[in-house]
């Protein structure tokens, strides 16, 4: 068997904190509205998807003990690319010093768990080493007039090393799926802003993301009882409570960073995972499931037994 490891981590977001007072400064809406309905207290915003991608990147090498040179790939996942064309993969390979392929995913909030599962398609076909990114810069497509959108929505990035090992791995068990019908439920026309049908995304995700994690608990042979951390989208903390209450998963297993962060989209698992593994709170051969669910709508889950030593 050929399988994954994760071997370096990293993240980045900018200094400027915004807060929930200061939007109610700015637009009709509280601090205590935005808290009761979504859990976020403050984001962080500004810089580009390349810069908050290759200090996340640079933090993971390190973290990794591995040189520019021996990464073969970088897959970035990002919804915000900072330009057109070309991929903003390029640019943070180039900001890295790192001599390999490199190219942009967007599944929007799936993304990072999309990368990983790319990651291990690519080590089984015999690269060794795999940098997988999720970085935002949301704030450049939000209107900042519209208090539906525009409370939720944050920079950062957060990055992973994976490498090739000859064993099972640490990725036991994924699911990726799509539904192009709810793509009404939250979109950006190029050039344009985010608009978003938040009653429709919260009802949809809670079932999309209880879905994707039974597939990837099933392929990975275990039960909602052999999880011992859950790294949720960083949404809403509704629905990282609802989803936790229908996977009969306590919700005190699931890490959350939405409160410091808001939503960054593809950044915000792998925020949330450095998080808790800068904090101590995931330790070796703990099972961990990782669910993402975005526009598309998207959804993706892997299960992982964490094998670094953290
Ligand atoms: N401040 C104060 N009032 C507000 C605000 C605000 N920021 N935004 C909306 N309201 C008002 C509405 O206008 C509405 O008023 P009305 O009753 O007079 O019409 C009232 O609050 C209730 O609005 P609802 O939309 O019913 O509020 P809800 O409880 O559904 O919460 C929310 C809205 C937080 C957006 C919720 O639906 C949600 O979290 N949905 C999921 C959103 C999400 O996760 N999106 C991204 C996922 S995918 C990705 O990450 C890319």
């Amino acid at each position: 068997m050929t399988g994954l490891r994760i071997t370096g981590w990293g993240s980045a977001l900018p200094d400027n904190i915004v807060t929930n007072a200061d939007l109610a400064s700015r637009i009709d809406t509280s601090d205590d509205w935005i808290t009761e309905r979504t859990g976020i207290k403050e984001r962080r915003i500004g810089g580009t998807t390349a810069e908050h991608a290759i200090n996340a990147g640079r933090a993971a090498l390190d973290k990794a003990g591995v040189t520019p040179d021996q990464i073969d790939l970088i897959i970035l996942a990002t919804t915000t690319p900072d330009r057109q064309v070309p991929a903003t993969a390029s640019t943070v390979q180039q900001g890295l010093g790192l001599s390999c392929g490199a190219f942009d995913l967007n599944a929007a909030c799936s993304g990072f768990v999309y990368g990983l599962v790319g990651a291990l398609g690519f080590l089984k076909s015999g690269l060794d080493r795999v940098l997988v990114v999720g970085s935002e810069t949301l704030s450049t497509i939000v209107d900042w007039e519209d208090r539906n959108t525009c409370i939720l929505f944050a920079d950062g990035a957060g990055a992973a090393v994976v490498e090739r090992t000859e064993d099972d791995g640490d990725l036991l068990g994924f699911s990726m799926s799509s539904d192009g019908n709810l793509e009404y439920a939250l979109f950006a026309e190029r050039g344009g802003t985010l608009e978003m049908d938040g009653r429709a995304v919260f009802k949809n995700a809670v079932l999309v993301m209880e879905k994707a994690a039974h597939e990837a608990m099933e392929m990975a042979g275990v039960t909602p009882d052999d999880i011992d951390h859950v790294i949720p989208h960083q949404a809403n903390i509704r629905i990282i409570e609802a989803s936790c209450k229908r996977l009969g998963i306590p919700s005190d297993k699931a890490i959350t960073v939405l409160d410091y962060t808001g939503n960054t989209s593809s950044a915000s698992v792998p925020l949330a995972m450095v998080d808790a593994l800068e904090a101590g709170r995931i330790h070796k051969d703990e099972m961990v499931l990782m669910v993402g669910f975005g526009a598309g709508m998207t959804s993706a889950a892997t299960v992982l037994r964490w094998s670094a030593d953290t």
